[in-house]
C-alpha cells in the first residue's frame, strides 16, 4: 500500500509534526517488512514500535494540551485512549492469529490521517492563537528541522 509523509498531513506545530513523520515512518516500515516477507518476530516487533510510540506521542499531546489550557483536552484524551484500545485489540488479534498485519494496517494508517487532520488539526490551530505557550517552544527551531 502506498504509505508517505504527505503536506496536507502537516499541522503546523512542529513539536507534533515531527512525532507524526515519525509514526508515519513507523507505518511505512511495517509495510516494507511485510512486503518483503520478513519473518513475524521481526513484524510483531516493529508492531510494538508503532504501538509504544503512539502511546509516547499521545502522552505529548496531552501535555501540550495541559500546558495550553486547551479546552478540547479531555474530548481528546478519550478519542487517544479509544484509538489505543482498537490498536491493542489489533495487535491481539494479530497474536492469535484471527487477523492478519496485512489486513489491519490499511485500517491503522487511515485512522491515523483522520485522527490527524481532524481531532490534532485543531490542537495546532489553537497554539497559534493562544496565549498560553508550550513550555521549551522558544527551543523549538535548535530541535526541529523545517520543512518547507
Ligand atoms: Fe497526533
Ligand atoms: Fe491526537
Amino acid at each position: 500500500m502506498q504509505i508517505a509523509w504527505k503536506k496536507e498531513l502537516e499541522i503546523g506545530n512542529e513539536m507534533i509534526d515531527t512525532q507524526h513523520r515519525m509514526l508515519v515512518l513507523l507505518l511505512k516500515k511495517l509495510d516494507l517488512a511485510l512486503t518483503s516477507k520478513m519473518d513475524q518476530k521481526i513484524v510483531m516487533g516493529i508492531m510494538l514500535e508503532i504501538k509504544k510510540f503512539t502511546e509516547f506521542h499521545f502522552l505529548s499531546e496531552e501535555n501540550l494540551m495541559s500546558e495550553l489550557r486547551y479546552p478540547g483536552l479531555a474530548d481528546h484524551e478519550r478519542i487517544h485512549s479509544e484509538l489505543l484500545g482498537v490498536l491493542n485489540v489489533f495487535i491481539a488479534k494479530i497474536n492469535r492469529k484471527q487477523e492478519t498485519p496485512e489486513d489491519i494496517l490499511p485500517q491503522i494508517v487511515s485512522w491515523v490521517a483522520n485522527h490527524v487532520v481532524s481531532e490534532d488539526l485543531k490542537i495546532a490551530e489553537y497554539v497559534k492563537n493562544s496565549s498560553y505557550r508550550p513550555i521549551a517552544e522558544d527551543c523549538y527551531a535548535l530541535y526541529f528541522k523545517r520543512y518547507e
